[in-house]
């Protein structure tokens, strides 16, 4: 089994060193190659996606990612920004399922922005078409040589599109993911003023006449975000373009305590995946020693799950990671009264220690 390891910017290179060393002690038969990506690649080789990276990537079995980004890249070319690299990855590699799941631990409950009551207990899905929509839409920049804004021009544009090929094959993962839950999708659209979205509803919808026993409601963008603060229990699987659930699952990450917690999976058609922690590289804390690594570690979990079919292992880190929470370590963002504060290297090494026993 082999493992790309892409730390990335910032705090990516603190919580990627914790997840290896959680991943370390379960001594599995991986072979772990690093690589830069980024900020970081950018800076070596001039490119934040190198040739080099990208072969490594699609050469292994999982990707380990952390996070890329950085203010001081905001005035280069878009091409060479960092973000360019992890777009990169996934329109390369095909990632086009994206899985965000917003889990609350019992044991954070305090720790939401919301009232207990709305977030105890609250597993949803989030699916995320990953390789397509206006992240990657045509003619997105053809006016100019590299990038989508004109230097003195009065305007700048972006297309969104969907292919009928990628509405469907995101639907089926949904339907899928949702048969293994509790059979309910709810596909989120603008379908009310977007041609894009108005297809995609139509087609999510042909889909779901495939999966009698799922039940699919549509709901509006707007909405979605208003229900996922007002009765976040409601959804079981949200299924939604690459736009809207960028956006969405930022919002339900805020509903698990932090996005500190949160981890993903981008998955292609050969089960290839690359796992990333669902925050970004927080240059204002990078360096510290305070990020939560747990996103990071959860993120080896799903890969393991997922990629490298090591599931009792990725329950054991689960579970390791239950019984950090219920001793009372928190890093400085899942943070409460009563708890104790640890730093980044010291919560990796609760996880180990727990793994352990
Ligand atoms: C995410 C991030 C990325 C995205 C950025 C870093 C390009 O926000 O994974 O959610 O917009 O997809
Ligand atoms: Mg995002």
């Amino acid at each position: 089994m082999k493992i790309a390891v892409l730390p990335g910017d910032g705090i990516g290179t603190e919580i990627v060193a914790e997840a290896i060393k959680v991943l370390k002690v379960l001594d599995l038969p991986f072979e772990m190659e690093t690589a830069l990506v980024g900020g970081a690649a950018y800076e070596a080789h001039g490119h934040p996606l190198p040739e080099s990276t990208l072969k490594l990537a699609q050469a292994s079995d999982a990707v380990l990612f952390g996070a890329v980004g950085d203010w001081k890249y905001d005035t280069l070319d878009r091409p060479l920004r960092p973000e360019q690299a992890i777009l990169g990855l996934r329109k390369n590699m095909g990632l086009f399922a994206n899985f965000r799941p917003a889990i609350c631990y019992p044991q954070l409950v305090d720790a939401s922005s919301l009232k207990p009551e709305l977030v105890a207990g609250l597993d949803i899905l989030i699916i995320r078409e990953l390789t397509g929509d206006i992240y990657f839409g045509q003619p997105r920049g053809r006016r100019v040589a590299t990038d989508g804004h004109f230097p003195g021009a009065e305007e700048a544009f972006d297309t969104m599109r969907y292919s009928r090929p990628e509405i469907e094959r995101i639907a089926h993962v949904a339907f899928q993911a949702a048969m293994k839950r509790d059979k309910r999708v709810t596909s989120v659209d603008k379908a009310n003023v977007l041609e894009t979205f108005q297809f995609w509803k139509d087609i999510v919808t042909e889909i779901g006449l495939q999966y009698p026993e799922v039940t699919l409601d549509h709901m509006y963008v707007d909405n979605a975000a208003m229900q996922l603060v007002r009765a976040p229990k409601r959804f079981d699987v949200v299924v939604t373009g690459n736009m809207f659930g960028d956006i969405l699952s930022d919002a339900a990450a805020m509903l698990t305590g932090s996005i500190g917690m949160l981890p993903s999976a981008s998955l292609n058609s050969k089960n290839q995946g690359l796992y990333e922690p669902s925050h970004g590289s927080a240059p204002d804390i990078a360096g510290k020693g305070i990020a939560n690594p747990l996103a990071t570690i959860l993120s080896a979990a799903m890969m393991l799950r997922f990629s490298l079919n090591q599931v009792a292992a990725a329950d054991r880190i689960e579970a390791a990671v239950s019984k950090v929470l219920d001793s009372g370590l928190r890093t400085t963002d899942i943070w409460s009264e009563g708890t104790s504060r640890v730093g980044t290297v010291e919560m990796g090494d609760a996880v180990v220690a727990a793994l352990a026993k």
